[in-house]
């Protein structure tokens, strides 16, 4: 595991774009794994930054999200559809046939094989972006005794649904459930790039990084990639040994 601890979440915003720009300027029909959430906000900014600036091209790559909350529509402005159209896609040159966001709707076992089966079509998974819970939690695969490496169904824990209510207007309007990319797709991307800010994410982080392997702590499994990338700001290091 890489890791790079920058000062404040401007500068790890940056720095991950740089990433992915550098990802995306190597191979520009890269596939890329895509995260919603806080933390990757101010790197799609200065994604867009880029694009606009002529520096990236978007016109090749193609992307698969990780996860989406069960029954929202896809214009729910709280759903990861919206999330994504409105922070990122709709501002760069991305082919409309080329974005994947798991569908929260409808049969989720049927169209979470149908992900999956896509992913495998287009070569895997180059580039995972990877937030984490301050649970440990990767996408939403949540501490568990077992963990699923298929994209399926999730039931959302307390803590997430706390963690995630900021979004909404209440505790009680966040969906119990969601569909997520499982621990195979995410562990079968060539290269993983995990992004922390914030004091609440230093205990998940200094699991991830130096803690034991376990199903518990999600992502802790990352020690057993060969290809992780992790910017962490300083409040997010502070539990690091
Ligand atoms: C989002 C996702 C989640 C988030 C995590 C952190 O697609 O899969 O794992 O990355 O919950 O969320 P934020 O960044 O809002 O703290």
């Amino acid at each position: 595991m890489r890791l790079h601890i920058v000062k404040d979440y401007e500068q790890l915003s940056s720095k991950a774009a740089s990433f992915v720009a550098s990802q995306i300027i190597m191979k520009p029909d890269s596939i890329l794994g895509l995260a919603t959430g806080s933390t990757p906000l101010g790197m799609y900014q200065n994604l867009v930054k880029l694009y606009q600036e002529d520096m990236l091209d978007f016109s090749e790559v193609v992307t698969f999200n990780l996860d989406e909350y069960l029954g929202l529509d896809t214009d729910h402005p709280q759903s990861y559809h919206y999330y994504m159209h409105t922070n990122f896609l709709d501002h760069v040159n991305i082919l409309r046939n080329a974005i994947h966001i798991p569908t929260g709707n409808g049969d989720i076992n049927k169209s979470g094989k149908e992900y999956d089966r896509a992913i495998l079509k287009a070569g895997g998974i180059d580039l995972q972006i990877l937030g984490i819970g301050s649970n440990g939690h990767i996408g939403f695969n949540e501490p568990d005794h077992i963990l699923k490496t298929e994209t399926h169904m999730v039931r959302l824990t307390k803590e997430t649904i706390e963690a995630n209510s900021r979004f909404f207007s209440s505790r009680e309007e966040v969906p119990r459930e969601a569909i997520s990319m499982g621990m195979g797709s995410i562990m079968q991307s060539k290269k993983i790039l995990l992004l922390a800010s914030g004091e609440s994410k230093a205990q998940a982080i200094a699991r991830a990084v130096s803690g034991e392997i376990t199903t518990v702590v999600p992502a802790s499994l990352l020690q057993l990639h060969s290809d992780v990338t992790i910017i962490v700001d300083e409040e997010a290091a502070k539990l690091i040994n």
